[in-house]
């Protein structure tokens, strides 16, 4: 099954179906998404990657907005990646008394550059 999955994505990433997601370089990120960035760096990179895949002690965030669906399989909205940084999921602690409303629209605006 994994063996199969690599093979799909290797056949994608070799005819540019996008299978690899291509990250805004972050010299070009726009005001917002720096702070975004910031507020990834402050937050969620001690569990999560955003540039490279593989986990860390949760998914990879990179090209978590490119993919049909999140890790769980919900919607890959910025409605189920909010709910799931304020309110938290499984072993993620929720983290609505660490990031207000102007740090999660910021994160949103990262997330979407990855
Ligand atoms: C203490 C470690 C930890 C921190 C900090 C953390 N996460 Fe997570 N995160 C996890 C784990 C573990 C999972 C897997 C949860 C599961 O589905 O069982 C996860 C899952 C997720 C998912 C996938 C949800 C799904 O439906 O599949 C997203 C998106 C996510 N985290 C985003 C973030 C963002 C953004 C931040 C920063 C604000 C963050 N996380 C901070 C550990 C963490």
């Amino acid at each position: 099954m994994r063996g199969s999955l690599y093979l799909i994505g290797g056949v994608l990433a070799l005819t540019g179906c996008g299978a690899t997601p291509h990250p805004k370089p972050l010299a070009e990120l726009t005001p917002e998404e720096t702070r975004g960035h910031v507020v990834y760096e402050t937050n969620c990179a001690v569990c999560h990657y955003d540039r490279q895949n593989g986990v860390l002690h949760g998914p990879s965030l990179s090209g978590v907005f490119k993919k049909p669906a999140l890790p769980s399989g919900a919607a890959a909205t910025d409605e189920r990646v909010s709910a799931t940084v304020l309110h938290g999921r499984n072993n993620m602690p929720a983290m609505a008394n660490r990031v207000d409303d102007a740090d999660l629209t910021a994160l949103l605006a990262y997330l979407h550059t990855l």
